[in-house]
């Protein structure tokens, strides 16, 4: 299966799920390939961290707006159960390939309006996208959500709007996931006992 967290803003989270997510699914023993598709490297650089500090990781690897093509991901995801896609935010062309080969894209999203008025680019993408893949499965992911304040708790009504799918499961506010990327680990390695390492709600069947 091949998960690419899309999305036009960037500092949403788009990295920090696809290193958690493949960091998860590596702990329990998937073969996991992580490619980073975003010239700042957030993901090579947390395996070059995890690598230094002699911690086994998914492969990592670079890739860009030819990823779809034939010889490019579609060979190498044969030899993988899962593929994590970090996409990068703005350029366009990757975030086109990405939505090219993926089997979900999954749309990490601040709890604000200004962060659900910004979606809008991205949702006509993986729309047309859709045009062409009629089989792309895509969602919404609420991150950096506090759950105490009123536009966290509005966070859903807000989102429900944009004509995706909204995960039951959110990504609260936790310094963790900061610092898990920096120590380069996965949160729930990092640690195990913060609420960002639980495992998730169980959300609809179809994811
Ligand atoms: N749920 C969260 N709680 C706290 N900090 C977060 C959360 N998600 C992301 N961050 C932090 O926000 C910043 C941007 O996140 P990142 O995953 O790099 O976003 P993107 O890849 O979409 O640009 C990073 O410093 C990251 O550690
Ligand atoms: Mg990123």
């Amino acid at each position: 299966m091949i998960v690419a967290l899309t999305g036009q803003k960037g500092g949403v989270g788009k990295s920090t799920t696809a290193i958690g997510l493949a960091s998860a699914a590596f702990a329990r023993g998937l073969r996991v390939l992580l490619v980073d598709a975003d010239p700042q490297g957030t993901a090579r650089t947390w395996g070059d961290v995890a690598a230094e500090s002699g911690r086994r990781t998914p492969t990592v690897v670079a890739m860009g707006a030819n990823m779809h093509r034939p010889g490019q991901l579609p060979g190498l995801a044969a030899d993988y159960d899962l593929v994590v896609i970090d996409a990068p935010p703005r350029h366009g062309d990757v975030q086109r390939s990405a939505l090219m080969i993926a089997d979900l894209a999954v749309v990490p999203c601040g709890p604000s309006a200004a962060d659900a008025w910004a979606l809008a680019s991205t949702l006509e993408m993986i729309e047309e996208a859709r045009a062409l893949r009629p089989a792309l499965s895509a969602c919404l992911l609420v991150t950096r959500k506090q759950g105490r304040t009123a536009l966290g708790k509005g966070a859903r009504t807000v989102l429900a709007s944009s004509g995706l799918p909204l995960l039951a499961t959110e990504l609260g506010y936790r310094i963790a996931y900061q610092e898990a990327l920096a120590a380069g680990m996965g949160v729930a390695e990092f640690a195990p006992r913060d609420p960002a390492a639980k495992k998730s709600t169980p959300c609809s069947p179809k994811y």
